[in-house]
């Protein structure tokens, strides 16, 4: 458990905190993940689910899932609610899994991002990522919105 400066709380997730999980899912992407889909997570050993949850909250506000493969990580998702934004809780989520990755051996961090998603871009170039690579035309447009690029960054955990 770590408390961030600005009030919220960062711990482990579990099963009691699937159904609150796919609820904030579903409002921050088009396509929702489901409680049971978090169930899977919460049980495989290879998986990190963090959640950010403010003073005397039940429901996470924000959660990051990451995936750890021997000395190799992936960002595999990470969303904070709409009304808890740009209040550090990406920043701190991301650090709190960072500090517990380093411990058990991992060198790097990697994600890959849609290009357009400008607020997930700078947060994680504030972090330090670096991109490593480019998929053109990897996520599909539609309504008005033209494809858009998937960068692959990667996070050397040794210069963090
Ligand atoms: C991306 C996301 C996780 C950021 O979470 P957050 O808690 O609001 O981010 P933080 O408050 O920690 O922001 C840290 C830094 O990231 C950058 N940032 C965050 N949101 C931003 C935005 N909307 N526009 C520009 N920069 C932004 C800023 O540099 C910010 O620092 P600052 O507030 O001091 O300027 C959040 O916007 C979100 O959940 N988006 C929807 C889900 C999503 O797209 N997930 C990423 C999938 S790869």
């Amino acid at each position: 458990m770590r408390l961030l400066e600005n009030g919220y709380t960062v711990k482990d997730l579990g099963l009691e905190n699937i159904n609150g999980l796919a609820s904030l899912h579903k409002s921050a992407f088009t396509r929702g993940w489901e409680a049971h889909d978090f169930a899977q997570f919460v049980q495989d050993r290879q998986m990190k689910l963090l959640g950010a949850f403010k003073n005397g909250g039940r429901e996470p506000s924000a959660f990051l899932l990451v995936r750890q493969v021997e000395d190799e990580a992936e960002v595999i998702s990470i969303a904070v609610g709409r009304t808890h934004r740009r209040r550090g809780i990406g920043v701190g989520l991301l650090d709190a899994a960072i500090d517990e990755l380093s411990e058990s051996g991992v060198k790097e961090l990697h994600l890959e991002v849609d290009g357009q998603n400008n607020a997930a871009v700078e947060l994680y170039k504030n972090m330090g990522f670096e991109v490593v690579g480019e998929r053109r035309a990897y996520y599909p447009g539609g309504h008005g919105k033209t494809a858009a690029n998937a960068l692959m960054m990667c996070l050397h955990l040794d210069d963090y």
